[in-house]
């Protein structure tokens, strides 16, 4: 995918690996315009407003966006919430609904704002979100897993309806990054920096892959073909044990 001559969206790009995205995005040549509902905290790029679990600001947000640019190539949707969740506890239900809004539901909102301006333009790229936990759950994060392991379902099924309309589809598939205070709790996630070089490197390939996978994803994208998914699941939820009464 070329990423120097864009106009491009990132969805979730007013902080952590959206923002980090998009000033690649932009350092490399692109146009390219942040959205989230904090624009106040971006004052190097354009922003927009959305909120992607509000459909009416998700289409102001397209219709200012598109009225500004009408070249609108790329669209990437990053927004996403990552929430602890105890299972035993049917209070849990609250995160549940909040991560598929935001994670699905809001993907899909935004997904399906642009995706006629891209019909109608003929050409064009939109990037999805999921993560290695997509592939391997983390049992403190169910409705995230089963949020990213939707949004991969998903991408797949939308790139097969988009085939020769000249729209891709790309997946992104994030191993731990060390933002949204992941740095604060997980010694192994990879620096933001580190992380972006490599998926760039991978995601300007030509023919662009389907799937960004980085090497520290690899092992969760592949461990039920490498037969190593029991014994990972095991390691991952080791961590149940810090909920209160286990
Ligand atoms: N960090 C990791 O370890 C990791 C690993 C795998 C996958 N991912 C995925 O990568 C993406 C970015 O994560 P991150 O680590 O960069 O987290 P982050 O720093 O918390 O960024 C999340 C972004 O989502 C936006 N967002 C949240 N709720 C929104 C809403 N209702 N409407 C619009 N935007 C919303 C936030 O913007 P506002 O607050 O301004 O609305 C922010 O720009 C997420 O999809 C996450 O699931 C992260």
């Amino acid at each position: 995918m070329d990423i120097t001559n864009r106009t491009a969206l990132v969805v979730g790009g007013t902080s952590g690996i959206g923002r980090g995205l998009a000033r690649r995005l932009a350092d490399a040549g692109s146009t390219v315009v942040v959205g989230g509902r904090d624009t106040g905290r971006v004052d190097d790029l354009e922003t927009v407003t959305i909120d992607v679990t509000d459909p009416g600001s998700v289409s102001r947000a397209r219709d200012e966006v598109l009225a500004e640019h009408p070249d609108l190539d790329l669209v990437v949707t990053m927004s996403g919430v990552m929430l602890f969740e105890d299972l035993r506890d049917p209070a849990h239900f609250a995160r549940s609904e909040t991560t598929i809004d935001v994670n699905l539901l809001g993907t899909i909102r935004v997904l399906d704002a642009f995706t006629p301006h891209l019909l109608q333009q003929g050409r064009g790229d939109l990037i999805t979100v999921t993560s290695g936990i997509a592939f391997m759950p983390f049992p403190l994060m169910a409705t995230y897993g089963a949020s990213k392991a939707a949004v991969h379902a998903y991408s797949e099924a939308l790139r097969r309806h988009l085939v020769g309309t000249g729209i891709g589809v790309t997946e992104l598939i994030p191993p731990a990054v060390a933002t949204a205070g992941q740095e604060q709790v997980n010694p192994n996630a990879l620096p933001l920096e580190g992380f972006l070089d490599e998926a760039l490197g991978l995601l300007t390939q030509t023919p662009t892959p389907d799937e960004i996978v980085v090497e520290r994803a690899q092992a969760l994208r592949w461990a039920e073909r490498d037969g190593t998914y029991a014994e990972l699941l095991e390691q991952r939820s080791r961590p149940l044990s810090t909920l209160p009464g286990r």
